[in-house]
Parts: C-alpha cells; structure tokens; sequence
C-alpha cells in the first residue's frame, strides 16, 4: 500500500513540477511569455483541440502568437519536462549555432527505426555521417537524380484511377520511391511490402504515429513512465498493428542490404550507383579508419531515416501545392503557363528548365511559409545548464523554435496570409534580402539544417510541373471541412479534396 502512495505522489510531482517553471518563467518575464501548461501532453494537447475546433491543428497557435507579438518564448511541457519555444529568429541563431549542446527528443518512440541515423543521431557519429553523405546531398550531384525522378513522377501520374484521387497517396508514392530509389537503385523492387507500396504503409505509419502522439494520453503516460517499453506493456490493437508494420519494414529493408552487401563484397572498385553503395563501400573497404566505427543496424537505420524524412516531408509539401492550386484557379492558370513556356514542347524536365521555373519555384516557397511541414523542430534537450541570451535553460529542460510564428510575421511578409509569389528569387531565396535569413527556415538552418532540402525542391517542381501539365485542378465540393493535421510533419489529412481533369 505504501508503495502504491507513494508511486501515486511521485507521479503527482513528475507532472506538476513543469508548472512549476512555467509559473516562474510568468513571473520572472511577465509579457515576454505565452504560457501553454497541460499535464503530460503539454502542447499536443492543444494541437488536438486546435484541429477539432478550427480544422487546423496550428491554427490556435497562429492566433495566439499573432496576439502576443511582443513575446520571446512560449513555456510549455512536454511529458514531465519543461519545453520552451523560441519565437524570434535572434534566439534561433544561437540554438543552432551550439547544436551540439542539445540531443533530440526521439519522437519516434520505437528505437529500431531511427535513432541511429543522421536525423536523431548527434555527436562524433553524427558529423560522420553527415560528412559521408553530405556530399551527395549537393546540388550538382542531385542534378543527376533528374531523369530518374521524371520517370517515378510520369509512370505514377500518367493513369490514375479516378479523377477523384486523394492528392496526399499519390505524392508519398512519387516521393517514397524517388527517395528508396535514390538508396536502394534497382533493388527497391525487393521493397514492396507484402505487395502493397512501401511508400504508402510509411505514411500509414507516421499518420498513425502522429495519432497516438498527439491525440492518446494513455500512450503519453505509459510512454513517459516505460520509454521504448511502451509497445510491450498493456498494447492497444493499434500500437500491436503499428509494431508488426515497423518489423515489416525493417525485415525488408535488412533482407534488401543484405542481398546488395553479397553482392559487393568481392568487388573491389565499384562506382556509387546510389546511397547503399556509398555506405557500403566505407563498411566493407575502410570501417578500419572509422571512429566509431560504421555497423550493419546503423545502414539500416539511416536508409529508414532518409525514407521517413523524405516521403512525407516532400509529399505534405506537393499535397499542400495541389490543393492551393486547386483554391486559386487564376494562379493555377498563370504557373501552368510558365511552365508550358519553359519546357516548349518538351516532356523531359531537365536542370534548365528547373532554373527557369520561377514561378514554380515562388508559389513552392509560399505553401511551405503558409504551411510549413515542420512548423515546429524537434524539440531538443539541453545536455547541460546554458544561457539562450538572458533566458536560462536547465539541463534536461527542452527547447524548440517556432518556424511557424515568423513565417506569418507581418513584421517580416506584408499581406503575410496572402499567396504572393514574387517575394522570391528563382533560386527559392527571399527578393528582400533585409528580411533575416533565421525568420523563415522551413529547413531549419546552420550544422544541423535538412540535408535533402534540395532534393525535396527538385523533386516538388518536377512533380509538380508534370501534374500541371497532365491535369487541372479543381476542388472537391463534396469536401465540405478541410482538415491541416499535426502527423508528425504538418499538412492535409489524406482526403479526397481535389478532382483531377486530364487536360
Ligand atoms: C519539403 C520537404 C522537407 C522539409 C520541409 C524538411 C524539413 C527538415 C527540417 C526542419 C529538418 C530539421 C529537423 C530538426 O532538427 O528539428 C530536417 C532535417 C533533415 N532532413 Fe529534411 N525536410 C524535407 C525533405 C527532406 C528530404 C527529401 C530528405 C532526404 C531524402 C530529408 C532528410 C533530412 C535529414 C537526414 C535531416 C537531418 C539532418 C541532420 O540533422 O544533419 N529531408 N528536414
């Protein structure tokens, strides 16, 4: 019985201590904070609410920070921690300059997946990683992944069922295996899970994820109280399905690099085909030279990364551009234009024709500073006391930036919730270049800023030149409320809100 109150009173101080310091921070800082306390779920919580209310899950987010613009930080919770998020761009700069200082909050509970790879990883092992692929994350090397994605874009887009076709199934599947092909080469036909697309069972799984992250408080409590435990205790039929869809993938995924390691392994010089053989290589000739050396689970790891890091980013992305398009038939008209000029007659879209898409390029820009896929980072942990200028950070306290607060800052984009694609270069930068290159940073910025940022605009162009060019656009009117939801990346829910004319 003793041990019962007692485990009772530590849960009770493991979740009021939070509000706490966000009482103090009140305090200490007065107007300079927004406070959002809610026990262990902390901001999902009003995530939740925002989407149930208003159809969007940042929409409440939007209006509070909208109204408070005289605000530094918002101190919120998250589990039994403190969370502080960061709203001007100044405090961002110093973030991700010190990346190093923090380690990230692993999401993606199930470690299996991710935690060893480039995403999650930090440290010596991280700057390896990121120094071994980096490189071929350059522009000039994406450039030779053009034809390739042309041919995923053209063979997915040239027959769809219906015309009435969820926009959302059908970017993940183009960029699911635009990002396994650029892995795996040729052996992404090993992939197919159980005959079904790989691509679309990751989105099943990160929407499914994102469900349980922000809407179960059952699963926040047993995963705050048991980590990683959290499948094996008391599991509910949807986290059973989500395991066995996980070992799925990982099954394949290992059989597929085992298969290529066979392979390799008597082939002295062989050219880099793809991502696998750059890692391969380094494994199977130079591990000796490697500190921390590279292991068979940290391949698998990283090819699971850079596939969950760039199906759904790059398709909420697409999915977002569809569905603006469809809302604004006269910019729909106009980009289509740009695009038939510049290709002029051609069906190939080369590096060229990618530079002169301007247009394209501008109306890109303005969905993801409208709706940012990653309206917030990763939380971050603070791996001992700092300062983030006068605001104290305690170690193990998280931290995090609001991308999404100055994307809408009328201080930064005048008419800031208009469509308006001049603002930007050809080259994706900003025409006003007065504006702080930290206020807008859909990829984040700095060490740790999204090393596939420009394949994700390669491929959003081509794809979406390539829909233009085969349909027209047009909403759904059976859809009567549209629904932006915090997955873990931020955009539709998978609905059939357009129809697809073939022109
Ligand atoms: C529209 C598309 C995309 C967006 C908006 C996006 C956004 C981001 C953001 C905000 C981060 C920083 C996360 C954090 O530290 O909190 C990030 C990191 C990362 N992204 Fe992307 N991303 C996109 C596409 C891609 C693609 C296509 C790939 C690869 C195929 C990719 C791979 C990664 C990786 C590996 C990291 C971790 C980098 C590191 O920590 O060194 N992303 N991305």
């Amino acid at each position: 019985m003793i041990y019962i109150i007692l485990g009772i009173l530590a849960l009770i101080y493991l979740i009021t201590q939070p509000l706490l310091i966000v009482i103090y921070f009140k305090m200490k800082y007065g107007k300079r904070v927004i406070i959002q306390y809610y026990p262990m779920l902390g901001l999902l919580r009003s995530l939740s609410q925002s989407r149930v209310i208003n159809g969007d899950a940042f929409e409440a987010f939007s209006v509070l920070i909208k109204n408070n613009r005289q605000a530094d930080i918002l101190v919120s919770n998250l589990l039994f921690r403190p969370l502080i998020i960061f709203l001007k761009p100044k405090y961002y700069r110093i973030i991700m300059q010190q990346h190093q200082d923090y380690r990230k909050f692993p999401m993606i509970v199930d470690k299996r997946l991710v935690s060893k790879g480039m995403l999650m990883e930090g440290g010596s092992k991280w700057k390896q990683q990121r120094n071994l692929l980096g490189v071929h994350f350059e522009y000039n090397k994406l450039i030779n992944l053009i034809p390739m994605i042309n041919d995923v874009a053209q063979k997915k887009l040239i027959n769809l069922p219906n015309s009435i076709f969820p926009a959302m199934n059908l970017a993940s599947s183009i960029t699911g295996e635009v990002v396994l092909r650029a892995f795996f080469g040729e052996d992404i036909a090993k992939l197919s899970l159980n005959g079904q697309d790989p691509s679309q069972c990751v989105t099943q799984l990160i929407t499914r994820f994102g469900q349980l992250i922000t809407e179960s408080r059952f699963f926040q409590i047993k995963r705050a109280l048991f980590e990683e435990k959290v499948f094996s205790l008391f599991p509910r039929q949807i986290e059973k399905d989500l395991y066995e869809m996980n070992t799925i993938m990982l099954d394949h995924m290992k059989k597929a690099i085992q298969s290529r390691m066979e392979k390799l392994k008597n082939c002295k010089n062989f050219v880099h085909q793809d991502y696998l053989d750059v890692y391969l290589d380094v494994y199977l000739n130079k591990n000796d030279q490697m500190n921390p050396p590279i292991t068979e689970d940290e391949i698998l790891q990283q090819s699971i990364t850079l596939y969950f890091a760039g199906t759904e980013t790059t398709a909420n992305l697409v999915t977002t551009a569809c569905y603006f398009l469809a809302e604004h038939q006269q910019l729909q008209e106009e980009i289509y234009q740009e695009i038939i000029e510049v290709l002029n007659g051609e069906q190939t879209i080369t590096a060229k024709h990618l530079q002169n898409l301007q247009k394209v390029t501008g109306f890109l820009m303005e969905c993801l500073r409208l709706k940012p896929v990653a309206p917030m980072l990763i939380s971050k942990q603070a791996l001992k006391d700092l300062y983030i200028e006068d605001i104290f950070i305690k170690k193990g306290w998280y931290v995090n930036y609001m991308v999404l607060s100055n994307a809408q800052n009328q201080e930064f984009f005048q008419n800031p919730k208009n469509i308006d694609i001049k603002r930007w270069k050809a080259d994706g930068t900003l025409k006003d270049s007065s504006i702080d290159p930290f206020a807008f940073v859909p990829f984040s910025a700095g060490g740790r800023n999204c090393i596939g940022q420009y394949l994700a605009l390669i491929e959003s162009k081509i794809v979406i030149s390539k829909i233009l060019l085969l349909y027209r656009l047009k909403l759904n009117e059976k859809i009567i409320r549209t629904e932006w939801i915090a997955k873990i990346t931020y955009g539709l829910s998978n609905q059939d809100y357009l129809t697809w004319e073939k022109r």
